[in-house]
C-alpha cells in the first residue's frame, strides 16, 4: 500500500511539472507562431500543445468505459496517427487550420490538466492505470522535445527561452577509442520506474569484443570529411543516402551555410560559426554511416551502445544511467533541465563518465546506431498503435539530446527516426571491430 501511494505521488508531481514545464516553453511565443508549419516534418505549437492534452484524454477512455471525448473536431485535428480512433487529420496540413483556435486549445489543455489532477488526487489508480498516466506524462515529455525541433526551424534564434544558462566550461579531453570485451549482454531496462514497452523484456545478446568512441564525434571531425569531398563522392553513402544528397543539395549537415569560406549555423544561440568542439547535430543516419565508412569505422549496435553506457564491468552490474542509478542531474549531462539550448563541447561532463570511461552518452545528441528498430525477443505492446506500429525502416538511436526532459531519459531508453531526418537534435560516435 505504501509503494502504491508513494508511486502515485511521483506521478502527481511528474504530470504537474510536465504540465507546467510544457507552458513554459511556449510562454514568450507570439501568437502567430503558434499557428504556422513550416515544413511537413514539424507541426504548429498549438497543435503540440493539443495533442498532448487529447493523449490524456485517450488514456480516461481506456480507463473509464463512459468517457465522452470533450469534441469530435478536436479528436480529429489533435489525433496523430491512432487509427482506432478514427481518421486523423493530414499531419502536413496541421498547419492550414485555423480551428480550433489558439486561445481554444488553450482552454483545452487547462480543462484536461484540471482533469486529470482530479482523477490522480482523489481516485484509487490500479498499476495498469498509473502505467498509463505515466507514459502520458512521458508521452508529452517526448512532444517537449519534438517542439523544440520546430521552434528551432521556425525561430531559431528569435525564440527567447524563459531560462537560459551558461555552458560548463570543458575540461581538456582527448577523445580515444574506448576497447570493450564482448561475450553474452543482458539488455533493457531492469529499474523498477516506468520505461516503454520497447525496452522489454530484458534479454541475452552476445557480442564480440569491439571499441567504441569516448565522446560523440564533433563537428571538427565532421568537417574534415565534408572538407574531403564526403558530400560528393558517392562511394562512402548507401544508395538511398545518395539519392538524398543529390535531390536535396546536402552538402553538410543540416542549418550548416557556407558564408565567405566559413561554415556557420543558425540556431537558439544565434548567428555563428560553427564550434569545432561541440558534438556534430542535425546529421541524418545516411550521413552518420557514411562518415564512419569514409574514416574506416562504423556505428555501434544499439547493444554495444548500452553496454558502454551502463555496464559496470568491475561490479558484474547494469546502472540505469552511465553514471550510475542516480537521478540526472545538471552536473552529469546536458538535458532540457539544464537549460543551455545548445550542445555543450566534449569534455564538459566528467561527472557524466560510463564505467568503461565514455563521455556524454546521455544528454546533447541523440546517437545513430546500426540497429533497425524492432521489438525485442517476446516483446509484448503496452499500448496498441504507439510503438510497435514503427517497427520498420527505422534506425535506434539512443542517449537523448539537450532537448530531452530528464525525467524522460535512461540508459535503455529507444528513440528512432526513419534514416533521412536529420532536423532533431541528432549525431553519433564510431564503433570498431577488434
Ligand atoms: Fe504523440
Amino acid at each position: 500500500m505504501a509503494t502504491v501511494s508513494r508511486q502515485k505521488s511521483i506521478l502527481l508531481k511528474q504530470f504537474n511539472e510536465t504540465r507546467a514545464r510544457t507552458l513554459s516553453l511556449v510562454q514568450t511565443l507570439e501568437k502567430d507562431d503558434f499557428v504556422v508549419q513550416t515544413a511537413p516534418f514539424t507541426s504548429p505549437p498549438k497543435w503540440h500543445l493539443g495533442h498532448v492534452s487529447w493523449l490524456l484524454e485517450v488514456v480516461m477512455s481506456k480507463t473509464n468505459s463512459d468517457y465522452e471525448f470533450y469534441s469530435q473536431e478536436f479528436s480529429e485535428y489533435l489525433n496523430s496517427y491512432y487509427r482506432q480512433f478514427g481518421e486523423p487529420h493530414d499531419k502536413d496540413k496541421r498547419g492550414l487550420a485555423t480551428r480550433p483556435t489558439v486561445d481554444h486549445v488553450f482552454e483545452y489543455f487547462h480543462m484536461m490538466t484540471n482533469r486529470v489532477a482530479g482523477i490522480l488526487q482523489n481516485e484509487m489508480l490500479d498499476e495498469k492505470t498509473q502505467q498509463l498516466f505515466f507514459m502520458a506524462i512521458n508521452h508529452e515529455c517526448q512532444h517537449q522535445e519534438l517542439l523544440i525541433y520546430d521552434l528551432q526551424y521556425l525561430l531559431a534564434d528569435r525564440y527567447r527561452p524563459l531560462t537560459r544558462t551558461t555552458l560548463l566550461t570543458p575540461s581538456q579531453q582527448e577523445s580515444k577509442s574506448i576497447k570493450i570485451s564482448g561475450g553474452l549482454y543482458m539488455m533493457g531496462y531492469s529499474g523498477d520506474q516506468f520505461c516503454y514497452d520497447i525496452e522489454l523484456p530484458e534479454h541475452n545478446v552476445h557480442l564480440d569484443n569491439y571499441k567504441i568512441d569516448s565522446y560523440p564525434i564533433t563537428n571538427k571531425q565532421y568537417m574534415e570529411f565534408v572538407e574531403d569531398g564526403g558530400y560528393t563522392d558517392f562511394k562512402y553513402w548507401l544508395s538511398d543516402g545518395w539519392d538524398k544528397v543529390r535531390n536535396e543539395n546536402w552538402k553538410a549537415p543540416m542549418y550548416w551555410k557556407k558564408i565567405d569560406g566559413q561554415w556557420m549555423t543558425c540556431d537558439f544561440l544565434g548567428n555563428r560559426k560553427i564550434n569545432p568542439n561541440e558534438p556534430v547535430c542535425h546529421v541524418s543516419y545516411y550521413e552518420a554511416d557514411a562518415y564512419c565508412k569514409w574514416a574506416g569505422k562504423r556505428l555501434p549496435s544499439e547493444a554495444e551502445w548500452e553496454k558502454a553506457a551502463c555496464w559496470d564491468e568491475k561490479k558484474q552490474l547494469k546502472t540505469i544511467f552511465p553514471w550510475g542509478n542516480e537521478f540526472p542531474n545538471p552536473l552529469h549531462a546536458n538535458l532540457l533541465e539544464s537549460y543551455v539550448w545548445n550542445c555543450s563541447e566534449i569534455g564538459a561532463y566528467p561527472n557524466g563518465k560510463s564505467h568503461y570511461g565514455c563521455y556524454q552518452m546521455i544528454g546533447d545528441v541523440w546517437e545513430w546506431t546500426s540497429t533497425e528498430f524492432s521489438g525485442y525477443p517476446g516483446f509484448k505492446t503496452g499500448f496498441s498503435e504507439y510503438n510497435d506500429k514503427w517497427f520498420a525502416n527505422q534506425k535506434v538511436l539512443r542517449g537523448g539530446s539537450f532537448g530531452t526532459p530528464s525525467i524522460s531519459i535512461r540508459g535503455s531508453y529507444r528513440n528512432f527516426f526513419r534514416l533521412d531526418e536529420r532536423w532533431l537534435f541528432s549525431g553519433f560516435r564510431c564503433a570498431e571491430y577488434i
